[in-house]
């Protein structure tokens, strides 16, 4: 749909930027950290691991500082569960929960609002030995690891996160180092964990609105269309299927609390069906949230299933499709460039995913993620010419305008990432920050922070209120 005139960015909108602990903090084992799951993974040989990434930690002032120069309204990032609770539950690090309280001062300080992600991909290791999200008593590790952190930060944060890309992690947990190696009967156990993560989340979202009525919460999972590879009617059917098992499983629960039924009888069919203990549904069914936050790197394409060990193809990387036979078969979109990652560039998919989370929902979005990796040139002269990443954005803003002038509701965009970090598993040389961390895959050089072009169009951006993209 063509529109005339664009409706303009609504007032106080949340121009902001995005982060995780494990990937920008660094100090990992610092003041009484615990590790967690990605501290003690495997890491991809050749690139570094998550013990010092953007030392953060260390720099957040520094940081927080220009990302009040660029003008953010909003940043959002998240806690890592290791420094309050280093063993998962339990006694409480009073380190921990300082750094926290410092990093949000400082952050309002500046006038911008905190978006506080609770739990992003960073299980603590001591939980994961105990059966991870399969154990049942994870749902209470989680509940009492909330009521810490809105009896601390309550008074000062009004947006909360539940957890981040709970669907990756089930679906992609072997990429994102998440996923528990020792697993017999993986799939079983994945959807034994998500009904866990669900419960989990229900809980927290129901003591959040208790607690603290002035305070809002969502969830915040990866969505992104789902197209059939033609018109050919089972290659629509294969897209309806991938649509319910990757995007609307987590949001049907999260808002609607039921289980999504193509999914459920996806479950039964295989045998994955959960343990629900009684009162679950009601839980579920108990919990709404006021807005869904999402993440959106690129749409993906789906085929009719062949039926044979084809299918399964992929890399393993959370935003390339892995097919599952008899239900769907990843196909590449003729129509769209792909970074250097492999990721397929789809700006208009932004604008599409947009308006089908509203419609279904009709509930206020954020988004949360979205962004460019890209291996950025330090030149001379401190410069580094990101234009590649101010065209990636610059193209979803223009969509995310037109997605608003569809009606859709958008109070923030938060785009990965507010400054360099270390990739889910592709090293710190898939840059995505506004911000240049001065260190190579396993040098630390002087980690010196360097603005890139993107910061200052960023930043321009901020200022008109969206208005000069
Ligand atoms: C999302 C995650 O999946 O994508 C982030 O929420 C992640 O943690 C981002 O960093 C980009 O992916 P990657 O693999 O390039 O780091």
């Amino acid at each position: 749909m063509k529109h005339t005139s664009l409706k303009t960015f609504p007032e106080n909108f949340l121009w902001g930027g995005s982060t995780s602990a494990y990937q920008v903090e660094g100090a990992w084992n610092e003041d009484g950290k615990g590790p967690s799951v990605v501290d003690m993974a495997n890491h991809v040989e050749g690139v570094t691991d998550f013990k010092v990434t953007s030392d953060h930690y260390h720099h957040y002032k520094e940081d927080v500082a220009l990302f009040a120069e660029m003008g953010f309204k909003a940043y959002r990032f998240s806690i890592a569960w290791t420094r309050i609770f280093p063993e998962g539950t339990g006694e409480v690090n009073q380190k921990g929960v300082e750094f926290y309280h410092n990093l949000i001062d400082e952050i309002k300080q500046h006038n911008m609002e905190p978006i506080v992600t609770m739990y992003h991909f960073d299980l603590p290791y001591a939980l994961q030995q105990q059966g991870g999200w399969a154990n049942r008593a994870m749902v209470d590790a989680f509940e009492q690891y909330a009521q810490v952190l809105f009896n601390e930060y309550g008074d000062k944060v009004t947006y909360w996160l539940t957890i981040n890309e709970q669907n990756m992690m089930i679906l992609h947990g072997d990429a994102i180092g998440t996923l528990d190696p020792s697993l017999k009967d993986p799939k079983k156990d994945l959807y034994q964990q998500n009904h866990h993560m669900l419960v989990a989340q229900a809980k927290a979202m129901k003591m959040c609105h208790d607690k603290l009525p002035h305070a809002k919460i969502g969830p915040a999972p990866n969505i992104v269309s789902i197209y059939p590879a033609t018109s050919k009617p089972e290659d629509i059917l294969a897209a309806d299927n991938y649509v319910a098992i990757r995007n609307w499983l987590y949001l049907d629960m999260a808002v609607f609390g039921k289980y999504n039924h193509v999914v459920w009888s996806y479950l039964e069919e295989n045998g994955w069906t959960p343990v629900i203990q009684d009162g679950d549904m009601e839980i579920l069914k108990g919990a709404k949230p006021d807005f869904i936050a999402f993440n959106y790197y690129t749409s993906q394409t789906v085929q009719e299933s062949t039926g044979d060990e084809e299918d399964k193809q992929g890399t393993g990387d959370q935003h390339l499709t892995i097919g599952e036979t008899g239900v769907f078969k990843g196909a590449k979109n003729q129509h769209l460039k792909t970074n250097e990652f492999g990721w397929e560039i789809d700006p208009v998919g932004f604008r599409t995913t947009l308006r089908q989370i509203y419609s279904r929902y009709g509930l206020p979005l954020i988004v949360t993620e979205t962004g460019l990796g890209a291996f950025d040139k330090l030149e001379e002269g401190d410069k580094v010419h990101d234009e590649y990443r101010i065209d990636f954005l610059r193209k979803h803003l223009e969509q995310m305008q037109l997605a608003i002038s569809d009606g859709v509701e958008v109070f923030g965009f938060c785009p990965w990432s507010a400054i360099d970090l270390v990739s889910t598993h592709q090293g710190i040389s898939k840059r995505y920050g506004f911000i240049y961390v001065n260190r190579d895959e396993f040098e630390l050089l002087d980690m010196r922070r360097i603005r890139k072009d993107s910061f200052y169009w960023y930043q321009k951006v901020i200022k008109t209120n969206g208005q000069d993209i």
